[in-house]
């Protein structure tokens, strides 16, 4: 299914941006990227977007109550009339007025397989307490932290990682080709007016194909292949 051609998509993130860089490169979603907001001035991601030629905008929301950095946000967002909001290792909880404005177009990506490991330092959470399965999950946000309906979640078993490390570093490789795949079918579905449970029934063949082998993928709901 493929996304109309207005359709975009906005990229909030803090740090790094491996994940806005796996976006990217993703032949469905490279020219659909808005803008990359980000709310660390020196954060490589901001360098990444503005090297790479994308609108890149830094936005101050240090000591602002929630409300009020929700309305920076929606002041810089909505010229761009995005149709998607996909956080990217943003690192600020996003307000109700924010996620009020955009309900059912907000995912995020997190690494733990939820509802185990919400919050900070997950992958090193998993780990430590003994995971089986250590794993990533695409979600919707809602009003929590971490607890929007779940779109796909991606996991590898515990022993193909030698240490805390290399668990990491396949989690990271788990979200650059899981992350990307769900967006672009997302951003097709709410593009052609399908907001809410009916965006959640992604094609798993799709999705399965785009991970490295071994990986097993879990969906809440699948849609007819
Ligand atoms: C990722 O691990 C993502 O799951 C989490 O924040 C991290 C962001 O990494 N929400 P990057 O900035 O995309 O490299």
């Amino acid at each position: 299914m493929a996304a109309k051609t207005n359709a975009s998509v906005i990229i909030l993130a803090s740090g790094n941006g491996s994940n806005a860089r796996a976006i990217a490169t993703n032949s469905d979603l490279a020219s659909r990227i808005a803008a990359v907001v980000s709310d660390r001035k020196n954060s490589r991601v901001l360098d990444w977007a503005t090297k790479a030629g994308y609108v890149s905008t830094h936005v101050s929301l240090d000591g602002c109550r929630r409300d009020r950095a929700d309305q920076i946000l929606l002041d810089t967002i909505r010229p761009f009339e995005p149709t998607l909001i996909v956080l990217a290792g943003f690192m600020r909880i996003l307000g109700s007025r924010f996620v009020d404005e955009y309900e059912g177009r907000i995912v995020n990506i997190h690494p733990s397989l939820l509802p185990e490991h919400p919050g900070l330092n997950a992958i090193e959470r998993s780990w430590n307490a003994g995971d089986r399965r250590i794993g990533i999950t695409v979600h919707l946000v809602d009003h929590g932290v971490d607890t929007g309906p779940t779109l796909a979640k991606a996991s590898l078993p515990r022993e193909r990682f030698a240490d805390l490390s290399a668990a990491v570093e396949g989690i990271h490789e788990l979200e650059h080709s899981l992350y990307p795949a769900v967006i672009a079918e997302m951003l097709s579905r709410v593009s052609s007016g399908h907001v809410g449970s009916d965006s959640f029934s992604l094609p798993s063949s799709t999705l399965r194909a785009v991970l490295p082998p071994h990986a097993q993928l879990d969906m809440p709901k699948e849609a007819p292949e």
